[in-house]
């Protein structure tokens, strides 16, 4: 059953939000010292969207997605899902967001639980929702991300890298959300399997009219599965465009930089051996 009508506003907007960490102190004396990991970031998601966010680790992506989710605050700025302004809504007004905005993690084993069964997994966000899931419904979830009914009944270690990160996906749709975010959902996994859960997140997103938040470091992989691309560096975008334009005729030099490094890693992506990789000879690296 698709998820209810989204309310008429954009997905998400950000608007010039700041967040500051506080850096451990290497000297008693002098102002607190601070990371600045987002300096002014404004963006906005429509409903439907497939929006990417690239840049060099420690960018500012994931601070950003957290923003968005909720799960931390900015310093500065505003976050505003569905036109609900969550900045500084307290926690128990929020339960809007916890259902209609789930996330998919880089690395599928330390976010699933290694003691509980694939099922009580995937039932879980329904259950800290006070509406349990059928055994119907894991089963149509388990089905929809390409695992056998069976799953249900072991245990995360049991599972291949990819097929944890179906168990992640699975476990995010539960709750029927509107908006899914996914932070380097790709990057743990063997270059085999990318582009299958790719395909499987691309899929489903239309499937189920879901909008789709995407991260990665990776343009190729940003590629692959957004309309649209706001890329990061150091805490700002710094180019915001459709992909296919961005990868084709990137503006900003450090948008041409990504750029040029990616004939490579697509190489990769579609499985190329190492040795495939590497010049052959006669050619210049
Ligand atoms: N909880 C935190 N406390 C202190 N610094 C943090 C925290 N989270 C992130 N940072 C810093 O903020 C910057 C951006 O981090 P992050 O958002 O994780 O980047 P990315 O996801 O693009 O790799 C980095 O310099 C990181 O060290
Ligand atoms: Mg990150």
């Amino acid at each position: 059953m698709p998820n209810e009508p989204a309310p008429n506003h954009p997905a998400v907007q950000v608007i010039d939000v700041v967040r500051d960490y506080p850096r451990p102190r290497t000297s008693l004396l002098g102002p607190t010292p601070v990371v600045h990991a987002l300096r002014g970031v404004s963006l906005e998601v429509k409903q439907g969207e497939r929006f990417g966010i690239v840049g060099e680790s420690g960018c500012g992506k994931s601070t950003l997605l957290r923003l968005i989710a909720a799960l931390d605050r900015p310093t500065a700025g505003q976050v505003v899902v569905e036109g609900t302004d969550i900045t500084t809504l307290p926690e128990r007004r929020l339960r809007f967001l916890r259902e209609n905005l789930q996330l998919v993690f880089q690395d599928p084993m330390s976010s699933l639980d290694p003691r509980m069964r694939v099922r009580d997994i995937i039932a879980e966000p329904l259950v800290v929702q006070g509406h349990p899931a059928s055994g119907e419904r894991v089963r149509e979830l388990l089905e929809a991300v390409g695992l056998s009914a069976d799953a249900g009944d072991r245990y995360p270690h049991q599972f291949s890298g990819g097929q944890r990160q179906r168990i992640s996906i699975a476990r995010a749709l539960a709750p029927r959300p509107r908006i899914l975010i996914a932070d380097e959902p790709v990057s743990a996994l063997d270059v085999s399997v990318r582009a299958q859960v790719l395909n499987l997140i691309s899929d489903l997103v239309d499937e189920l009219n879901l909008t789709l938040i995407f991260v990665s470091h990776d343009l190729s992989v940003v590629k692959h599965v957004c309309d649209r691309v706001a890329v990061m560096n150091a805490g700002q975008i710094v180019e915001t465009g459709p992909t296919a334009d961005v990868y084709a005729a990137p503006q900003h030099p450090y948008t041409q930089r990504l750029v040029s490094a990616i004939p490579t890693l697509e190489r990769a992506l579609s499985g190329a051996t190492t040795t495939d990789l590497l010049p052959s000879k006669g050619e210049t690296a």
